[in-house]
């Protein structure tokens, strides 16, 4: 049975555990196992003139990481961490371990090499049942709301974001990529499905080591069909405050031991606060950035715009040169797009990237022009404008984006099991 079965049961309650030795300490007349599995952790207790000589010794040797089943009663103990100990009677040791690798005092460094160990610790298990949930809700957010969840290849012959952060494959002599953003692939889907996202990997060959970058990123990116910019904005608000709300639901335990007050995610709903890029630069002028209109936002900018924010920020309306060539163009204002980009609070970054999509195909062929890129390529998109096109927006959600501003992570690579970095692709 399970820990939290056990606890369930109560007072007096005889229990068989299972798992793996999260600690133990012992003297000579009590050794004391903390026994861990996937719902939690319970001090188990052997009293030396409880139990028989053979078992005591078994668990007073047992090593950290051992596989083993306990059985005996539970007994609530208010100096347990949890309420609840077990008054053990018997260990069957399933596998005893070699010392574990991993102590209190390891680097980083060295917890990224064990991160196949690691991902048992207290920290990376709170942040793995955050994670879940909140891809859970985001994926039952649109499913509830007539959405059709659909798959873009991962390998591609275009580049959705621009060159230079493709890796490149080589795909049988021919040059191919893994995909930065399975948008393209989900803008010829609307126009079969109507309303559909995608939650997939996206690849950036980015060697920026930041604490928001990682080369493999879950990415979520809804694309429908007659939403139009401001409407595009709201589906984003109201999506991250469903996932706020649902987390708080399910997991406030998992973010306080994380160290986020739940109270604070509890607060977030949309609407949120917005502004125009214009403006924004207006504001960070004032504040003495040497930022000019036209230049796109780097981390500076965006921490100050949100640093003493509790709500994520929507900027919209970007210039034309500082967003991708897909961006419709704003009929007011040619110069800029009908784009926006979701900005975290406490200065964790960009969420959300999203716009209209341009339905003008010789506006899109001039932008690819610009870029250099390969017309050949992009064909198959600029036909999706010839057979029945109609006005489209979509999005994209860096699910570990938002994982780090929720959990209150300090680096990206702590919202994934196996991150991978400019430098590390194993474990
Ligand atoms: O702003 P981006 O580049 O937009 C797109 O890819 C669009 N094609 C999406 C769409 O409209 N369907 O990326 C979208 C989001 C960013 O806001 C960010 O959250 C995340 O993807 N992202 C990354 N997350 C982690 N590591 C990286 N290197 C990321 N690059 C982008
Ligand atoms: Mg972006």
């Amino acid at each position: 049975m399970y820990i939290e079965e056990a606890e369930e049961k109560g007072e007096g309650a005889e229990v068989k555990l299972r798992g793996w030795v999260y600690r133990e300490r012992s003297s000579n007349k009590v050794a004391f196992v903390r026994l861990r599995d996937k719902t939690g952790t319970i001090q188990c207790v052997f009293k030396e003139d409880e139990v028989e000589e053979e078992t005591f010794e078994k668990a007073a040797d047992i090593r950290i990481e051992s596989s083993v089943e306990i059985e005996g009663t539970i007994h609530e103990d208010e100096r347990a961490p949890t309420g609840y100990e077990v008054h053990a009677s018997n260990i069957n040791v399933i596998h005893n371990a070699e010392r574990f690798p991993i102590t209190d005092d390891k680097s980083t460094s060295f917890l990224l090499d064990k991160r196949h160990l690691w991902i048992r610790s207290g920290k990376m298990r709170n942040m793995m049942k955050v994670r879940e949930t909140i891809i859970d809700a985001a994926r039952n957010f649109f499913k509830e709301r007539g959405w059709i969840e659909v798959q873009p290849p991962l390998i591609t012959a275009s580049a959705c974001e621009g060159g230079s952060t493709l890796f490149n494959l080589d795909y049988f002599g021919e040059d191919a990529y893994l995909s930065q953003s399975g948008q393209m692939y989900a803008e010829a889907l609307t126009f079969s499905l109507e309303k559909v996202f995608a939650f997939a990997p996206s690849f950036r060959a980015e060697k920026s080591k930041t604490k928001r970058h990682v080369t493999e990123y879950w990415h979520l990116e809804p694309e429908a069909a007659w939403v139009d910019h401001e409407e595009n904005m709201e589906i984003q608000e109201k999506l991250i405050e469903h996932i706020c709300q649902k987390v708080v639901e399910e997991r406030s335990e998992e973010l306080e031991a994380l160290g986020r007050d739940p109270e604070v995610i509890a607060s977030v709903s949309a609407p949120f606060d917005r502004m125009t890029y214009t403006e924004a630069v207006e504001k960070l002028q004032e504040e003495g950035f040497g930022i000019e209109w036209g230049d796109d936002f780097g981390t500076p900018e965006e921490r100050f715009l949100t640093e003493d924010r509790k709500e994520p920020l929507t900027v919209e309306k970007y210039p034309v040169e500082a967003k991708s060539f897909y961006m419709k163009s704003d009929p007011e204002k040619p110069e800029q797009v009908l784009c926006d980009d979701v900005i975290a609070p406490e200065g964790y970054g960009e969420m959300i990237g999203g716009s209209e999509r341009e339905t003008d195909n010789q506006v899109l062929i001039d932008r690819l022009k610009e870029e250099g890129a390969d017309l050949d390529h992009y064909t198959w998109y600029l036909d999706l404008r010839k057979y029945g096109s109609v006005p489209h927006s979509g999005f994209g959600l860096g699910i570990e984006r938002l994982i780090r501003w929720i959990t209150d992570m300090d680096h990206i690579r702590d919202t994934i099991p196996f991150p991978r970095t400019p430098n590390r692709f194993q474990p």
